[in-house]
């Protein structure tokens, strides 16, 4: 099987670091940028042992289709959801550059390497730097990535696309949510509990999990089978600043997204996720991330 890109597949470190680019200069300098980021990784991560530093690299539908390399089934841009004030933008992007590590400091600096010498080239739409938050955390206090799946096996199979042209390659969603703390803290534990759909202090799953919860609206099977993704979200921001997850997920298809996400953005029964009461999504977007061997081929 091919070669899926590093930081997919295994656990996330402390720190990580995405950035989603427009593509609005030369092309080729972008892509030859893009094919030398995992040489960069090996040398860093020589130079630097423990840190553990992994990165992935990823194009959105209209960027990937210029390059003339077939289209892995189905891969479409991210559609506006919702409405009144549950909505979800969509605000592409061509290339996203995702990174984790267990050195904050690591991540900034492959970002400059990385951008140096093609900053002509593109366009930063957003640049954001999570890190994970006591114990594995989002901010509203909940512990986010219980029900993730765990071991690298079970990670490939939701993650990756098995066979075919583009085997070793996963879609990726990302959506950065800046959330109103003091309007989440104006809740009871209780009341939170049932906007999540699980305890707060040890995230246990309700016994009657609320259809609107969070939980209620992402938990989904499909022909009995629950419908999975790899979330590698991390917590970002400044106290008194805008703060709140950056969210990112992938899925060997996009199936499993879209049906999230109407699920949550009342778009499939009218119901929608009442976290969304509390966090708003400013950015929204789908990316391919292709195999190693794929991006070395561009
Ligand atoms: C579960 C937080 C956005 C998909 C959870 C849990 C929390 C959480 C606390 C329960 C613990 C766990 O299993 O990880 C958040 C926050 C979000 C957010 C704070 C944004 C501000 C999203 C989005 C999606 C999503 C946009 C997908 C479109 C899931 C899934 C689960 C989950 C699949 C596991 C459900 C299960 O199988 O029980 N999230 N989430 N989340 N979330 Fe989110």
């Amino acid at each position: 099987m091919a070669t899926s890109q590093p930081a997919i597949l295994p656990d996330a470190g402390p720190f990580s670091l995405y950035v989603v680019m427009k593509v609005v200069g030369n092309k080729d300098t972008v892509i030859e940028q893009c094919k030398s980021l995992h040489q960069t990784l090996a040398v860093l991560n020589e130079q630097q042992p423990g840190a553990e530093l992994r990165a992935s690299i990823a194009f959105g539908q209209s960027f990937w289709s210029s390059l003339e390399k077939g289209s892995p089934a189905e891969f479409s841009d991210f559609r506006e959801l919702g409405k009144g004030d549950i909505t979800a933008p969509a605000t592409g992007g061509d290339v996203l550059l995702h990174v984790n590590s267990s050195r904050h400091d690591l991540n900034f600096y492959l970002l400059r390497r990385f951008i140096e010498p093609m900053a002509k080239e593109i366009e930063v739409l957003d640049e954001t730097y999570g890190f994970k938050y006591l114990d594995s955390r989002d901010m509203t206090e909940f512990v986010d990535g219980t029900e993730n799946p765990k071991t690298v096996e079970a990670r490939s199979d939701v993650a990756l696309i098995k066979e075919g042209d583009f085997a070793g390659g996963s879609f990726v969603m990302v959506q950065r949510f800046i959330h109103n703390l003091p309007a989440w803290n104006r809740l009871s534990i209780q009341a939170q509990e049932k906007v999540i759909g699980r305890t707060k202090p040890d995230s246990i799953e309700l016994d009657d999990v609320p259809a609107a919860s969070h939980v209620g609206r992402v938990d989904i099977k499909e022909e009995g089978k629950g419908l999975k993704i790899v979330r590698h979200s991390l917590p970002y921001g400044s106290v008194t600043g805008e703060h709140g997850l950056l969210f990112i997920a992938y899925c060997s298809g996009q199936h499993n997204f879209n049906v999230m996400l109407e699920s949550m953005y009342g778009e499939s029964d009218g119901k929608s996720d009442q976290m969304l009461r509390f966090t708003k999504a400013v950015t929204g977007a789908y990316f391919f991330a292709p195999s190693v061997e794929m991006l070395d081929s561009l």
